[in-house]
């Protein structure tokens, strides 16, 4: 019959199967050039690139991990390894590896109950990211002035905690830590939840104990900017399942990490809207390796430090950085004030011409980020593009909230930062390189200032 079609017995019903085998050859998704691109990133010589080019040439990466954590089929992956790492350099039951210490605070803070109307205690002096978070976090943040050691003064917190406050974040500045004994006793008298910001100390101690674990949530910038890091990284740790769990979601898009994705709640508050900031399996398997050189770098870093402080003498118009536990201080810059910025002035000039590398703000600094009254744009209380939330957000008006971030709140920061020495030390400072600074030092201080055995002492 002319219209009669063979209608081929179908697989289903016994038949042949119409694809047995896939010929073309795919490549893996990340192969050799990609794997090369990272090698010349890092710098290494042409001649080393070759040599590994040589070996990898005609190796078949396979399928291989992606750069991701998110369902790598991996056993373990280099963010596992990373945590795992945290977990046990700080001793701590849970470390988050996340993809920057922006996006730990703002995972820490929205664990840590902030929200709209809430308010959380900042250090005046610190980084601008911190503030940033807690505005993303749909908190407002209010500024403690700092003391002599440039950290939160803890004398001065109760005046500002109301019953909007329902955290306090004390930053450790620049190598330095704050005093977080007498900080945990105020926020325990007032029930308050603590986030230390460790961005710029990782790898501090207070009377032992690392900076990050003396809060109820601890976090960190593992970046190439930071002592510890190679790209964007950070890490959020904690001891508490809860608000580890709530890091965690913020993080992980609201529920990826959960054992089933759509199961129903399993307490109230577990779930919510999340976000992406996972850390990528490369940047995670370089900080790995890289964390777990911290404890010998904080030690060669303070070493410096307390070699050089030893070797210096007291002066009446000189007075040294109170440090909160000189045994717990990593130490990457040594600061002092001048009485005056006349005098600080000349001694920066001085101690640079002697090889000392050091600056001073100074009167006439342009803005800077690491000062409350200068941490544009938060100081416009503006919380997104065209919107006055959380600043403006009812919750927080009929609470009673109403804040401004000016020069002149935080009278003690507001001094102290803009004249303040601050000499940059280097780990791999010899014996004879401490004691060359500390001569630069005293020498300048001799010819400049008065020695006052009585004098603040720098140690
Ligand atoms: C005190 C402080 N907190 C947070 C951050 C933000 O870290 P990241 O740059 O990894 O987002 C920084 C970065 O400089 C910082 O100094």
């Amino acid at each position: 019959m002319p219209n009669e079609r063979t209608v081929q017995k179908l697989a289903l019903q016994g038949g042949m199967k119409a694809v047995t085998k896939i010929e073309g050859k795919g490549q893996p998704k990340i192969g050799r050039e990609e794997f090369m691109a990272v090698a010349a990133r890092f710098g290494l010589p042409q001649e080393t690139l070759d040599r590994i080019n040589s070996v990898i040439r005609d190796e078949d990466f396979g399928a291989g991990p992606f750069m991701a954590n998110y369902y790598s089929g991996l056993k373990e992956t280099a963010n596992d390894a990373f945590a795992k790492v945290g977990r046990k350099i700080f001793g701590v039951k849970y470390a988050l590896p996340i993809s920057s210490g922006t996006a730990a605070l703002h995972a820490a803070f929205v664990a840590a109950g902030v929200g709209p109307g809430k308010e959380v205690i900042c250090s005046a002096i610190g980084f601008y990211a911190t503030a940033a978070a807690v505005v993303m976090a749909k908190g407002i943040p209010v500024f403690c002035d700092v003391d002599e050691s440039l950290h939160m003064d803890p004398t001065k917190i109760e005046a500002l905690i109301n019953k909007r406050t329902v955290c306090i974040c004390p930053t450790h500045v620049m190598g330095s830590v704050a005093k977080m004994d007498a900080i945990m006793k105020v926020a325990r008298k007032h029930k308050l939840t603590v986030v230390e910001d460790c961005a710029q100390s990782c790898g501090g101690k207070v009377k032992g104990k690392y900076v990050g674990t003396w809060g109820d949530l601890g976090i960190f910038s593992i970046s190439a900017y930071k002592i510890v890091g190679g790209g964007e990284g950070g890490m959020v740790v904690t001891n508490d399942q809860r608000m580890y769990e709530a890091a965690i979601n913020l993080a992980e898009g609201g529920g990826l990490w959960r054992p089933s994705r759509f199961a129903e709640e399993r307490y109230p508050g577990e779930l919510f809207v999340g976000t992406n900031y996972r850390m990528s399996e490369l940047e995670a398997a370089m900080d790995a390796v890289q964390l777990k050189k911290m404890p010998a770098l904080v030690k060669r870093f303070h070493n410096v430090k307390m070699r050089i402080l030893k070797q210096l003498k007291t002066y009446r118009e000189i007075r040294p950085q109170t440090l909160n536990d000189p045994d717990g201080e990593i130490g990457y810059t040594l600061r002092f004030f001048p009485e005056s910025f006349e005098l600080g002035e000349k001694i920066v000039a001085a101690l640079n011409a002697e090889g000392v590398g050091c600056g001073m703000r100074g009167p006439k600094a342009p803005p800077d980020w690491h000062i409350y009254h200068d941490m544009f744009p938060l100081v416009l209380r503006q919380g997104g593009p065209l919107d006055d939330c959380p600043f403006g957000c009812p919750r927080y008006l009929k609470a009673g909230g109403k804040v401004e971030y000016k020069r002149g709140q935080c009278p003690v920061a507001d001094d102290l930062f803009d004249r303040n020495i601050s000499v940059g030390l280097n780990q791999w400072f010899n014996a004879a390189d401490c004691k060359h600074v500390a001569q630069a030092i005293t020498k300048v201080l001799d010819a400049y200032c008065t020695p006052d055995p009585k004098g603040k002492p720098w140690l």
